[in-house]
């Protein structure tokens, strides 16, 4: 490995990228993207000076859930390789000087994982059923469902069994998809078979895990019924019997003492949607993990002081604890924030955004404001995450038709608005001219990629060859490149922030004192910002303003030194 990733506690200022399997790159043509396309792509991500890669699930699935309902947690699906792929994908990403974490899927199993057939085999009162969360249903004869809970992807958050014979039998928990049984966290079987699952992984080579549904883990006892807020907003609380209960902390810590057996420097990242953040950051205390994404960041509204108190609450949350914050502006759930911050007010999250969605994202305006909020980003201190497509400028796919649809939270909605996650998760494009743009041999895509994407194929932003002809590039690519060169040699990420007052309601500014200290001002308001006087500009989202620059103006941000 390069120097750049040799420290153990390399995450507190890595940029991290994730990888999304199924859309990155398809090497054998039939649609989906696999672990031998990623290997054979990587070295295009080197410019982006990454510390890591996370890979979304490639496990054994019957892909209900993009695999994110896995039928075995030891093993490649043959849909994206083998385990021999994985270890050539390890093993470059490596050389090339980046982690990989993998996505651990702990809170429930595939309904195909040969634990959850064995529970259904094995019948009521089995020790196999104690492993998932089954009940008697309620009623006269059982028929109603043991609570009133919902399923995150809609409808009830129960499936009655139906025994061999015809009878009506058990009722089992599915906070997600139908083929998504909860496991039962209290089983001491299942915390051992984790616990090897972590070892089988960590054995292997990898740096880390992202973990799904880190929040959801632990039910309340007794699993009493609970009616979520009319207007629930995505990040939950500790209200909820399903959701951030304090007994989860304790699987952390166990998993925390696993990942030490292989040494200092391996990583959790938890997938935790908890508000408040000093909540949040129970999740990162020093014997549990080392990461969880700052959703609170990335649900922010395009205001100045809600960004900022989402940034201000943040780091003085997570340093409570030692730990670091993680921005985060788009992943495979959420609308792209090139779409996002394009909208007044974005649909919630899941809902996406397709043909009915009226009025659609004001396409120019979103991506003026995603390249001002990733520039704001990259100057935090702490890590950050950026989701493949997100350094091209690509926006979400808002044409899907619903024929061509497949998250499953579409079909269990039943509403002509609820998109669900689709438009995010279209492949990527590489090459304009090439079939797929290149995500595919053959141009097969398991979603349909929109005619208007060849613009921003990788091919079409080339980086500028010398420094100074960052002035006038004006690709989005470019803009990354940039921007996360300079975030990697000037440590930002391990800086230390001040704010600075005096730029008025509509602006953030700040400085980031690192190797080098840089003031960051964005412009959030719809007027010029008056410039600081005598700063020169390091760098800006905005190519153009090249100097000498009074104003700046909206939507933009820049990045300022103090003269040398
Ligand atoms: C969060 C994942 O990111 C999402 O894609 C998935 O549907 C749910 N967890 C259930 O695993």
């Amino acid at each position: 490995m390069t120097d750049n990733v040799k420290t153990s506690d390399w995450w507190r200022s890595a940029t991290i990228y994730q990888i999304y399997p199924r859309s990155f790159a398809d090497s054998n043509g039939d649609g989906l993207g696999d672990l031998p396309g990623i290997t054979q792509r990587l070295p295009e991500l080197e410019s982006l000076f990454l510390d890591a890669i996370w890979l979304s699930p490639f496990f054994t699935s019957p892909q209900k859930d993009a695999g994110y309902d896995v039928a075995d947690y030891c093993d490649v699906d043959p849909r994206f390789g083998t385990l021999g792929d994985f270890d050539d994908l390890l093993a470059e990403s490596h050389r090339l000087g980046m982690r990989v974490l993998i996505d651990l899927v702990p809170n429930h199993t595939s309904d195909q994982h040969e634990w959850f057939t064995a529970a259904v085999a094995a019948g009521p009162g089995s020790e196999e059923r104690t492993h998932y969360l089954f009940r008697d249903g309620k009623g006269a004869t059982g028929e109603l469902p043991p609570n009133n809970w919902l399923s995150v992807f809609g409808g009830s958050a129960w499936e009655r069994l139906t025994a061999p014979d015809g009878t009506p039998e058990q009722w089992y928990l599915h906070i997600f998809d139908v083929s998504q049984p909860d496991l039962d966290w209290t089983s001491e079987w299942v915390r051992e078979q984790f616990r090897e699952i972590l070892r089988f992984w960590l054995r292997r080579g990898v740096d880390g895990f992202r973990v799904d549904v880190a929040h959801g883990l632990a039910k309340k006892e007794g699993l009493p019924d609970f009616t979520p807020p009319a207007d629930p907003s995505s990040v939950a609380t500790v209200e909820y019997p399903y959701w951030a209960q304090p007994g989860v902390h304790e699987i952390y810590r166990d998993w925390h003492t696993v990942l030490q057996e292989f040494g200092p420097d391996r990583v959790l990242c938890a997938e935790a949607w908890v508000e408040p953040l000093s909540d949040l950051a129970n999740w990162v205390r020093p014997d549990e993990m080392q990461q969880a994404f700052n959703f609170t960041f990335l649900e922010a509204k395009w205001s100045a002081p809600a960004i900022r108190t989402a940034i201000e609450t943040s780091i003085e949350a997570f340093d409570a604890v030692g730990a670091v914050a993680t921005w985060v502006l788009s992943n495979h759930d959420v609308l792209r924030h090139a779409s996002r911050l394009g909208m007044n007010p974005p649909p919630p999250q899941g809902t996406g955004v397709g043909p009915r969605t009226e009025p659609k994202p004001d396409e120019a305006l979103g991506l003026r404001r995603a390249r001002a909020e990733t520039l704001m980003m990259l100057a935090l201190p702490g890590g950050a995450y950026l989701y493949q497509g997100e350094e091209l400028g690509l926006p979400e796919d808002t044409e899907i038709p619903d024929s061509a649809r497949q998250d499953p939270s579409f079909f269990r909605q039943h509403s002509p608005l609820h998109y669900g996650r689709d438009g995010c998760r279209v492949p990527i494009p590489w090459e304009a001219d090439a079939p797929g743009y290149g995500f595919s041999p053959n141009g097969a895509s398991w979603l349909p990629q929109p005619k208007s994407w060849a613009r921003f194929a990788r091919d079409q932003q080339p980086a500028p060859q010398e420094a100074h002809e960052y002035a006038t590039n004006t690709h989005t690519l470019s803009l990354y490149r940039r921007a996360l060169e300079l975030r990697r040699i000037n440590q930002f990420g391990l800086g230390t922030l001040t704010w600075l007052d005096g730029y008025g309601d509509d602006a953030l500014a700040f400085t980031v004192e690192a190797i080098r200290t840089i003031t960051v001002i964005s412009n959030l308001g719809t007027k010029p910002l008056r410039l600081p006087a005598g700063k020169p500009l390091v760098f800006s989202e905005r190519p153009w303003l090249d100097r000498p620059l009074d104003e700046l103006p909206p939507n933009t941000t820049i990045w300022m030194t103090d003269a040398d």
